[in-house]
């Protein structure tokens, strides 16, 4: 027997006598820390033969959903993948999904060195025990698991001796109180570094880092696996899909780009946070807080991986339990979002291609003639002289007093912005450009010079603000104040601040870089980190566009939100095409460039919701589609989908055909007054739950399972979604249709039009959907304040109120409804506001005034009960008794 045979028997033999011994130890320490219990005495050096044999043992039984890819965006073959310690096991997969090379069971990479635990957590150091074959692995590492509340863990992983890039934004408040108890456990492998969160309440294992893939720390790519708890999962965007992610081996990148939405292709935001169903409709977040351009990896086990390639990996992991807790959890750290201001709730209408005062003029005129409900007018850069940011062109002359006329009859006027300033007029007659010379605030080129893209500008020559440089604040605001003394512009609208930029990093190119040409790249559009963006060298004054690309947005809509609200004194409205973690505090959102196909519309309900998740409640899609012509019967389902967007636009390419409502004849025209006139009427519901998401960070729209955690049925659904917890909207998605069979949960539920019940055990029912109609039903046990809808929401808002109450099966019901007057910056932290709660106990109505500090006149018309079985002998209102009211026998509504 030779001397590596007798070692392994003594193993065996050790192992079994630690394992019998430690037996019961064991059990009862289970739950609190794992560490494996190998002999370490046994030095054995073996042979290459060996090491094969050995690494070929641990390859063997690995099923292919748990094979961790070991060589991403490489091509390997046995000798490159065994040169790295893994398995190499190709297998005819025609979508090649399966990895070839994959990591053995117990792949080493980190060992724990020290561990100190305290009530409030665990601190470890790590010692590296392999390197990778990426350059720079860091060392050692530190691990700071806290717990910071009970609902919230929080978990470190960087680099021991060496600053990494860490995001500024969002900033996360310091809530942390360490709770008596918990509703999660971790569980740390100490010889081989690994992590387990394990729901406390279940048991169940929510997400696993041990014994599985390759943990890697190294300068540019840092990767981490985990087994999750679950194939129902959502979120990780912006990304075009089917909102219920793929978890067959899909490959998300998350790295802010301009581009048309299509499936497998980074989009304008990057949000690392999802959201999962557990069994048993208990749900968990889990959000990775770090801004560099990253893979996800979800595959079939069912198991994620994260490739970000750089600053550090800090997770937060929130234990809900319900799916609307995971998410006001998450908002409690990135920021809640911001209230917006009421007018903004009315519908917008916009183009690009008003080449004038006079076509924008025509277009105002046309809808508000036909009487469609409208609120705010919108200017792309058609307004600017040459496309050159704070400029007017000549075809606008007048749009101040145009502006004026708006504001006379209560509508809002909002326009685009680009961050790219012209930098090639001649010198001294641009200010932005001179001024931002002047002030230092241009992002620069690795040689310290303004870098310079191309944007819309003429002449072509762009450069681009540095937000991340308070020195840009006072700048930004100074451009504002300057243009808003030409005309009095209520919103802005921010484009192209991914960064877009129509050269590839500059108009000079990049100089060769690490950052530019990282020894990973993630799976982006255009297979370069700076394809239609900056150099990833270029310089902002909080670090390298590599680690600040994907907080630019976040940065600018700070800055602009605040400027706003100081030039206006109002509450301000930004709408930011690219996204991050966090911007919901201070802007909206719209899904970009999106085709005018029935795929693109139907993808758009994913889209919205899947924003609501992210914390930015405010989202729509443009509606009618943006990129190419629509069709009147796609135009007409999606303005009736789009009334229902929380945010609502109507927004078109240069290119494209008119889209508005008037394009496309008489019945149309009523067929969108119908729907946006039902959005007019339930503003007072949707403004109460923009102003829950702003205090408590509910969701404004939701999926079904949200409200129906328990019923799997839900977890599929993609094509209809709720307005909070009480308004179901069913937009019809398919051309020709005129009836839909939609899975109804079970309630009891009332046609919004007809106020017809429908009673479901979670079944799916057939309704009618004709094409000037959106079906929308009122789900039973709420209290949902309305008002009749009048053309702007200026004027909805002095019509009289009325309340829905829909019954429930025990004859109850529920509502709230806050109210101020819809502008001021600060209504709620300065009391300025009426809060009214609703009751139905099934004799009384009750509705209690908890809060009165705006003053105004607020009358209650009409109130609809439905779900009565009886109808009213007597009606008392504050004591008495009034005789007006009707009972409809065959509806039961009273
Ligand atoms: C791209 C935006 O996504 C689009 O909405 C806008 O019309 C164009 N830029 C022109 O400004």
């Amino acid at each position: 027997m030779d001397k590596a045979n007798v070692c392994k028997i003594l193993k065996i033999v050790g192992f079994i006598l630690v394992v019998l011994l430690l037996g019961i130890v064991v059990v009862v320490y289970k739950l609190e820390h794992h560490t494996e219990v190998i002999p370490t005495q046994c030095k054995i050096v073996l042979n290459t033969e060996n090491k094969l044999e050995k690494l070929q043992q641990s390859c063997i039984n690995i099923p292919n959903e748990k094979k961790f890819d070991c060589f991403p965006r490489g091509i390997p073959d046995q000798n490159s993948c065994n040169l790295r310690g893994c398995c190499w096991s190709p297998i005819a997969d025609f979508n090649k999904q399966i990895p070839s090379c994959y990591y053995p069971a117990n792949f080493r990479s980190y060992k724990v060195t020290n561990v100190t635990k305290s009530i409030e957590g665990e601190t470890l150091l790590l010692s590296i025990t392999r390197q990778s074959v990426y350059p720079k692995n860091v060392k050692t590492l530190l691990v700071q698991i806290s717990f910071e509340t009970k609902s919230r863990l929080h978990i470190i992983i960087k680099d021991y001796e060496n600053e990494r890039f860490e995001p500024p934004y969002p900033q996360i408040p310091a809530t942390k109180k360490t709770p008596e108890t918990t509703d999660y456990i971790v569980l740390v492998d100490d010889d081989n570094f690994g992590f387990a969160v394990i729901r406390k309440y279940t048991r169940t294992v929510i997400f696993d880092t041990r014994n599985i893939g390759g943990f890697i720390f190294s300068d540019q790519l840092l990767q981490l696996s985990a087994l999750i708890s679950s194939k129902y999962i959502y979120g990780l965007g912006e990304q075009t899909n089917n909102f219920l992610l793929n978890t067959n081996w899909e490959e998300i990148a998350l790295f802010n780009h301009d581009t048309t939405p299509k499936e497998h292709t980074n989009l304008y935001g990057s949000h690392p946070f999802y959201i999962a169903m557990e069994e048993g409709g208990f749900s968990h977040g889990v959000f990775l807080l770090n801004s560099n351009a990253m893979d996800i990896i979800l595959q079939p086990a069912p198991a994620i991986t994260y490739r970000p390639i750089g600053g550090i990996l800090d997770f937060y992991f929130f234990l809900g339990p319900s799916p609307d807790n995971v998410i006001q959890q998450y908002t409690e750290i990135i920021g809640r979002p911001f209230l917006p201001p009421y007018w903004s709730l009315g519908f917008h209408l916009c183009r690009w291609g008003l080449k004038s005062l006079k076509d924008t003029m025509d277009l105002w005129e046309r809808n508000r003639d036909a009487g469609i409900p409208f609120d705010v007018i919108w200017n792309d850069i058609d307004y600017m002289d040459n496309r050159n940011d704070f400029t007017i062109s000549p075809n606008f002359t007048g749009l101040g007093d145009f502006v004026h006329q708006l504001h006379n009859i209560g509508m809002k006027y909002v326009i685009i912005l680009d961050p790219g300033i012209a930098s090639k007029l001649p010198s001294n007659t641009y200010p932005a450009y001179d001024e931002g010379i002047k002030q230092n605030i241009f992002i620069q080129n690795s040689s310290g010079l303004a870098l310079e893209g191309i944007i819309w500008n003429y002449p072509k020559g762009t450069v681009f603000p540095d937000f991340t440089n308070p020195r840009t604040t006072s700048y930004w605001l100074q451009m504002l104040t300057k243009l808003y003394k030409e005309f009095q512009y209520d919103g802005l609208w921010l484009d192209m601040n991914e960064i877009s930029n129509f050269v590839n990093g500059s108009i000079y190119g990049c100089d060769d870089n690490v950052l530019d040409n990282p020894p990973y790249l993630p799976k982006i559009h255009g297979e370069r980190l700076n394809y239609l963006t900056l150099c990833m060298s270029a310089k902002h004054y909080i670090g390298f566009h590599y680690d600040v690309h994907n907080l630019y947005a976040f940065a600018e809509s700070m800055v602009t939100n605040s400027a706003l609200s100081l030039i206006r004194k109002k509450r301000p409205f930004v709408l930011s095409r690219a996204t991050s973690p966090g911007i919901g505090h201070y802007a909206a959102h719209w899904t970009g460039d999106v085709l005018s196909t029935w795929d693109a519309m139907k993808h758009s309900v994913g889209d919205i919701i899947s924003f609501n998740m992210f914390g930015i409640p405010m989202v729509g899609a443009d509606i009618c589609g943006y990129t190419g012509n629509t069709t009147k019967e796609l135009c007409q389902r999606w303005f009736q989908l789009g009334a229902f967007y929380s945010f609502s636009r109507s927004h078109n390419s240069i290119k494209a055909n008119d889209q508005d409502a008037t394009a496309f004849g008489e019945e149309f025209i009523l067929s969108t007054k119908k729907a946006l006139e039902m959005r007019y009427r339930f503003l007072p519901y949707l403004y109460t739950l923009f102003w829950k998401a702003n205090q408590y960070g509910e969701s404004v729209i939701r999926p079904l399972f949200f409200e129906f955690p328990k019923d799997e049925n839900t977890y599929t659904q993609n094509t209809q979604f709720l307005w909070g917890p009480g308004l179901l909207i069913i937009p019809v998605l398919q051309e020709k249709v005129i009836s839909i069979t939609s899975y109804f949960p079970q309630s009891i539920w009332f046609d919004a039009y007809t106020l017809e019940s429908y009673e479901s055990n979670g079944t799916y029912i057939t309704i009618s959907a004709p094409l000037d109609k959106i079906p929308l039903f009122l789900r039973a046990g709420y209290i949902i304040p309305y008002q009749e809808p009048s053309q702007t929401v200026e004027k909805s808002r002095k019509n009289p109120f009325g309340l829905y109450v829909t019954l429930n099966d025990t004859l109850q019901a529920t509502g709230t409804m806050y109210w101020d007057d819809g502008d001021t910056v600060l209504s709620f932290s300065d009391q300025q506001y009426n809060l009214l709660e609703f009751n139905y106990n099934g004799t009384l109505m009750k509705s209690s005034v908890l809060t009165w500090n705006y003053e105004t006149t607020m009358t209650l018309d009409t109130i609809y009960v439905m779900g009565l079985s009886n109808k009213f002998s007597q009606i008392f209102i504050n004591g008495q008794n009034h005789s007006y009211f009707n009972y409809d026998s065959e509806l039961k509504v009273g």
